[in-house]
């Protein structure tokens, strides 16, 4: 028996039944293609609106197989990692590249739960309205004063002497300092002997290398939480360092020790969105850490990029839309009206996926499991199924449109007491894993991205006096 999990054997049998179902109904569509070794550049390919198409590097990190419905972290299925791993264990094998051996583990995880103290950050951001932000925004803005913590950038050495300021005298408040923290900030990447140093004999500097990676994984998982504790009128909660990631993220949000098959749910859904290929978040981050800017600035942009409701944001439309169907007699009808009016059904559709995505069959079966606990959860799960049905019935043939990710998440996610609007912060705590190790990847041969735009503009326009204009 699994005894990581042995207190969840049911839901790891879930799993297994929703991955064995896929690997029968996939087998022999499409293989899965690698370049099988060194690529020779520049390459030849067929581009299209939205970089449709277009290489922009090689990566060992993760695998997507479109036609297959097929996702590979370092060459391991995702439906096993679920079944077997932990989100920790995932988040080491895709910085790293392999799993890790027992002693290398628990140092990660003790180095994980040490990050998760975060507390000078929380104070800085709890001089903000956080209770009245976007959450992604305050998350994007504390992953910024998470560099404060663990970088010697803007610390107290690094600040400027009381003869630089401006004006200054004992009394006064210093208004202007002469900029001596931007001629460090730039360099927080290390060359790559010493990054390479780090990851073999398991030391880093806090504020270079692989330690904002830590910072970064542990760090925004707490502030995710407190965002949502502040949002709901309570105080953030103190981590518990003898929890797992997933359970004491869980913990840090509700207020309560989850039981094991919450803490399993939890840990299910960050492996499954820890990693995918060249998502729009993972290029943005990738693009600023190409600049040679920092970590922390890189996973900004990744949140930035994740916001949106073309991506990260769609998991709280699906939960909004099926609110306003309320009925599973009103499916139908709701689908048909929309359809006519040429709308976008939520959690609907992939760029890359056109079969079902692999993440949300186990996510399907998850939902229902808690639907049987839950008769909220059971009521949306119901509607969902018969929207699925409408959906892939009419387009799954014709335009290849299947369920993605986001259309069973939230569903889970309320189940485990996270409010609609926390859901694309969840998704971002778990993409850090994936951002900051292909960013690292990236470094090891980083070039600066520089695409090109076809210019359709005009040319020979004469400049008019803005008077002379109608
Ligand atoms: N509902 C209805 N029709 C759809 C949907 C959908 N959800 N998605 C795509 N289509 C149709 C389009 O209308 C289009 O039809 P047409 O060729 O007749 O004009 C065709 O399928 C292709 O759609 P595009 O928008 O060009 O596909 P693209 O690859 O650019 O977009 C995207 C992919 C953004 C995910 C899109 O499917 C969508 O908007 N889905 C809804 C939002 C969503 O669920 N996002 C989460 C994605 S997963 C993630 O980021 C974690």
């Amino acid at each position: 028996m699994d005894q990581l999990h042995k207190k969840t054997q049911h839901i790891t049998k879930l799993i297994l039944k929703a991955s064995k179902a896929a690997r029968e109904e996939t087998r022999g569509d499409g293989g899965y293609a690698s370049s099988g070794g060194a690529v020779k550049w520049p390459v030849e390919c067929t581009v299209g609106p939205g970089l449709e198409g277009a290489i922009a590097c090689e990566s060992k990190v993760g695998y997507v197989n479109g036609v297959k419905g097929a996702l590979i972290y370092r060459g391991y299925d995702v439906f096993d990692l679920c079944a077997y791993s932990t989100f920790e264990e995932v988040s080491y094998l895709l910085l790293y590249g392999k799993l890790p051996t027992p002693s290398q583990f628990e140092i990660f995880k003790k180095k994980l739960a040490q990050h998760r103290n975060v507390s000078d950050t929380l104070r800085l951001l709890m001089s903000f309205p956080v209770e009245n932000m976007n959450p992604m925004a305050a998350l994007r803005m504390g992953a910024h004063f998470l560099r404060r913590e663990f970088s010697t950038i803007d610390q107290d050495d690094h600040k400027p002497d009381s003869g630089d300021f401006i004006g200054s005298d004992e009394d006064s408040i210093a208004m202007e300092t002469v900029p001596k923290g931007s001629k460090r900030a730039i360099y927080e990447f290390k060359r790559k002997k010493q990054r390479e140093r780090e990851r073999d004999d398991g030391t880093y500097n806090p504020a270079t290398g692989y330690g904002p990676c830590y910072s970064l994984i542990a760090g925004t998982s707490c502030l995710a939480a407190a965002i949502k504790r502040v949002r709901e009128g309570h105080l953030p909660i103190e981590p518990r360092m003898d929890l797992s990631h997933a359970a004491n993220l869980l913990y840090m949000m509700t207020g309560k020790e989850p039981s094991p098959e919450e803490e399993r749910i939890m840990d299910v859904a960050l492996i499954l969105h820890a990693d995918h290929g060249m998502n729009a978040s993972t290029f943005a981050s990738m693009v600023v850490a190409s600049t040679l800017s920092d970590m922390y600035f890189s996973v900004g942009a990744g949140i930035a990029a994740l916001n949106g409701p073309l991506h990260g944001g769609a998991n709280e439309q699906v939960v909004k839309m099926l609110e306003e169907i309320g009925k599973k007699e009103r499916v139908k009808a709701w689908f048909d009206e929309a359809m006519k009016e040429k709308k976008k059904i939520m959690g609907f559709g992939h760029r890359v996926y056109k079969a079902y995505d692999p993440r949300a069959r186990i996510l399907l079966p998850l939902a229902e499991f808690f639907g049987g606990k839950n008769d909220e959860i059971a009521h949306m799960f119901e509607i969902a199924t018969l929207l699925e049905k409408q959906v892939v019935g009419k387009l799954g043939k014709e335009k290849k449109i299947f369920p993605n990710v986001d259309f069973y998440s939230g569903m889970l996610y309320q189940s485990l007491g996270i409010p609609a609007e926390m859901f694309t912060s969840i998704f971002a705590v778990s993409r850090v894993s994936g951002w900051t190790a292909r960013v690292m990847e990236y470094l090891e041969n980083n070039r600066i991205f520089r695409p090109r735009a076809i210019y359709t503009g005009t040319f020979d326009e004469k400049y008019k006096p803005l008077r002379n204009r109608k």
